[in-house]
């Protein structure tokens, strides 16, 4: 008999995740229901999201009940099926879970990944899955960049930072990261061409080190992290910016509400606006975008680095480096 092993929410982090915040259970792998499949899963994938539906409130997402397999984004493999969408030997990208075999009906599906292609698994988890969508399409519908415009990113060497960067430059866009190393910058500089970088972890006065790398302000934000880095950008903001809300790494371990931006008032002052991205609300856009993704990915246009670990025994010690920026593209662990 193939037993599943599976990583299970015990207790809701406080803070950071700990190790027994999870607990690694074995059980049987689960036979398909009518209309719902197997998979074996090939890659699972590490996202700073996950840590928010580890809470009681959840959010976008109801919150993981405890004592449930920790839900993820997996690749996985068919290995029985009664939908007869979906055939064994089938490779698809899904809401999983961190589970050696995932059961799954065809609402979980993202896209199914062509047979014998030639990309690399871990692309579609990086690139060619939702994470590009999303960096495509929040950058593009929200931000709607100009060529000449100034785009400021956080995070800007995470996997969705990178991402909007390289598809800023497409666009034309004078492009300005900041992120937590030098090494990060210099990779971000003399790698993806990006005009200006900041280490925020020594820049001291944020609102003054953006000044310096964007002088003449910031017509576009992508914003991954939240926290004082978004207060910094109000500061410098230019006329009818536009803030597009990606994510909030900074404030997702926080135990108590953090005080907003103080300087909301210069959304007023500039007409600009603020909005939060969910790539649910445009999926109409979807396969469109990746059809285009792939495009860019073949020219040489448009790449991914991808953090590959095997360690599928620590998956909370794998979890944290997304928290303590040790991660060196985007985070997943094979199974293969
Ligand atoms: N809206 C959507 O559809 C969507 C989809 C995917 C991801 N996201 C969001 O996008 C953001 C980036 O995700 P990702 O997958 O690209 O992760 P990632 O950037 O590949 O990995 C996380 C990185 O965030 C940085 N970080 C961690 N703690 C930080 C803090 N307190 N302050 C500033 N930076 C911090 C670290 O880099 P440093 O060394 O630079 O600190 C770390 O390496 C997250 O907020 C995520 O939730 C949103």
């Amino acid at each position: 008999m193939t037993m599943n092993r599976q990583w299970t929410l015990k207790r809701r982090p406080q803070g950071v995740p700990r190790d027994d915040d999870f607990e690694l259970v074995e059980g049987q792998v689960p036979e398909p229901g009518e209309g719902e499949f197997v998979t074996r899963n090939l890659i699972l994938s590490v996202d700073p999201a996950q840590r928010g539906w580890m809470d009681e409130g959840g959010n976008y997402f109801p919150p993981i009940p405890l004592g449930a397999p920790v839900s993820a984004g997996v690749i996985g493999e068919v290995i029985a099926s009664r939908n007869p969408d979906f055939a064994i030997g089938e490779r698809l990208y899904a809401v999983g879970s961190w589970s050696e075999y995932s059961l799954l009906g065809s609402g979980f599906v993202f896209r199914k990944l062509p047979a014998g292609g030639d990309i690399p698994l871990a692309k579609y988890n990086s690139l060619l899955g939702g994470m590009g969508c999303s960096a495509l399409i929040a950058l593009r519908d929200i931000g709607k960049p100009r060529a000449g415009e100034t785009l400021f990113i956080s995070g800007a060497a995470g996997n969705m930072g990178t991402l909007a960067g390289q598809i800023g430059k497409i666009f034309g866009c004078r492009v300005v990261g900041s992120a937590g190393t030098e090494e990060k910058c210099r990779y971000l500089e003399n790698e993806l061409s990006f005009d200006a970088t900041l280490n925020y972890r020594t820049a001291g006065d944020l609102s003054a080190a953006l000044k310096g790398v964007c002088p003449e302000g910031i017509d576009i934000y992508y914003d991954n992290v939240g926290g004082p880095m978004l207060e910094a950008v109000l500061d410098n903001i230019k006329l009818h910016a536009r803030i597009v809300m990606n994510g909030s790494i900074a404030e997702y371990n926080d135990t108590e509400p953090r005080p907003g931006p103080r300087n909301l008032w210069n959304l007023l002052v500039k007409r600009a606006f603020i909005e939060g991205f969910l790539l649910p609300d445009f999926a109409d856009k979807i396969d469109d975008a990746l059809v285009l993704l792939e495009e860019w990915y073949r020219e040489g246009r448009l790449d991914a680095r991808e953090d590959v670990r095997t360690d599928f025994a620590h998956m909370p010690a794998v979890f944290r480096a997304l928290f303590d920026g040790s991660n060196t593209g985007k985070l997943m662990v094979s199974l293969e």
